[in-house]
């Protein structure tokens, strides 16, 4: 039979990431520092919250958009903590931060439209992208991976993509967006027709005091899709529960996608979610804490290894330099996985803008950390 499989789902891979943790599970004495998976349980409160809806009966579909107590938890959360201000109806439950992603750009793309795309970068949004047809355009970052906003402004006056995406506290690099970064970018995206998609589902763990984001700004709201969720927020990726928000005009299109693609996100994950944001803010303050932690003491011992590498402001990934090794990030990852027996993911994982990097996750215990990075040293002076 000839093949039947889509041209734009046949010309895109699995992610980088998974790739690698594959050959990870085939050395099982590794260390691996490879997923976005925090080390803590999901909060108490939030399991009895969701084994009370289930004896509740609480399993039927809820509404698309979710529950509407949970959206406005939700709404004052987000008012709250960051400054960002979208009402209940202008928020949706997905099915992870994952699903709220593909149906913002399944609302948005037509065939050709250009998405701007930093590099390196989360790999589902070049994916997402290039199953729906669209043409991904990256922005090349500075050496500390901050925005260049000369060559924004060039591409984006060259290029005049419809969509750009931010994605701040950023995986992999953990760098965060500045108030100059914000400021700068909302000049521009004031002058011209251009859908941001920021993606931050890592806002509960940015290390520093002022939280900046593009969708704080109201009067720019119709040019504006928000995307968080409760992955990595309440440590519990595996339940699946993210949210967008959006101004009414697009929030309409994206619950289309959304209806006929899920209907709905889990209902009981949803109520555990409305006990969480409620009663459990401390334990999100308690994993930061101990992330912040976790990264100044990766920090330390990869600067005195003599890694170049940036202190990460947010999110838990760290990103050193490996380019002084003459080795594309792919043979160092391998060669650290079968000599030293730890695994961290190849910055090529992450695009273009990611060769000559790694990506360790520090979402581990301390002990696995300290390990691992005995470990790497034991390697790297070999
Ligand atoms: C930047 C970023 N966005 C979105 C997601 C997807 O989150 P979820 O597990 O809620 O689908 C991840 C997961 O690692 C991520 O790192």
């Amino acid at each position: 039979m000839k093949n039947m499989v889509s041209e734009n789902v046949q010309n895109i891979e699995i992610s980088g990431i998974r790739k690698f943790y594959n050959k990870v599970v085939k050395v099982p004495e590794a260390v691996s520092l490879t997923l976005g998976q925090p080390d803590f349980n999901v909060p108490d409160k939030i399991k009895k919250a969701m084994i009370n809806a289930i004896m509740d009966n609480k399993t039927t579909y809820t509404s698309n958009a979710g529950i509407i107590e949970l959206r406005c938890e939700i709404s004052k959360y987000l008012r709250d903590e960051f400054n960002i201000n979208y009402n209940e109806e202008e928020i949706c439950l997905t099915v992870g931060g994952s699903q709220g992603l593909l149906s913002t750009f399944t609302a948005l793309i037509n065939k050709g439209d250009k998405v701007l795309i930093p590099t390196p970068a989360y790999p589902a949004y070049e994916s997402c992208v290039k199953i729906l047809g669209g043409e991904v355009l990256n922005y090349k970052l500075n050496d500390d991976f901050s925005i260049n906003h000369e060559k924004l402004y060039e591409i984006i006056m060259k290029e005049n993509p419809k969509i750009m995406v931010l994605s701040y506290p950023c995986n992999p690099t953990g760098a965060i967006l500045t108030k100059d970064d914000k400021e700068k970018i909302y000049s521009l995206i004031k002058e011209k027709d251009i859908v941001v998609v920021t993606d931050e589902i890592y806002s509960s763990l940015c290390f520093e005091k002022e939280y900046y984001s593009i969708a704080q700004y109201k009067d720019i709201k119709e040019k504006i899709v928000l995307v968080s969720g409760f992955s990595k927020m309440f440590s519990m990726t595996g339940l699946r529960l993210g949210y967008v928000c959006a101004d009414s005009k697009l929030m309409n299109n994206i619950m289309k996608v959304h209806q006929y693609n899920v209907s709905c996100a889990p209902s009981i994950v949803q109520w555990g979610a409305y006990e969480g944001i409620r009663s459990c803010l401390g334990d999100v303050e308690y994993m930061k804490n101990e992330f912040i932690k976790r990264r100044d003491y990766v920090y330390k011992r990869l600067i005195e290894m003599g890694f170049e590498v940036n202190l990460p402001k947010g999110a838990f990934y760290i990103f050193p330099c490996i380019k002084k090794f003459n080795m594309t990030s792919d043979e160092f990852c391998e060669k650290l996985l079968n000599e030293a027996k730890v695994a961290v993911v190849p910055g090529s994982a992450f695009g273009k803008g990611g060769e000559g990097y790694l990506r360790i996750s520090y979402c581990c215990s301390m002990e696995e950390l300290k390990e691992a990075l005995n470990r790497i040293e034991n390697c790297i002076k070999k």
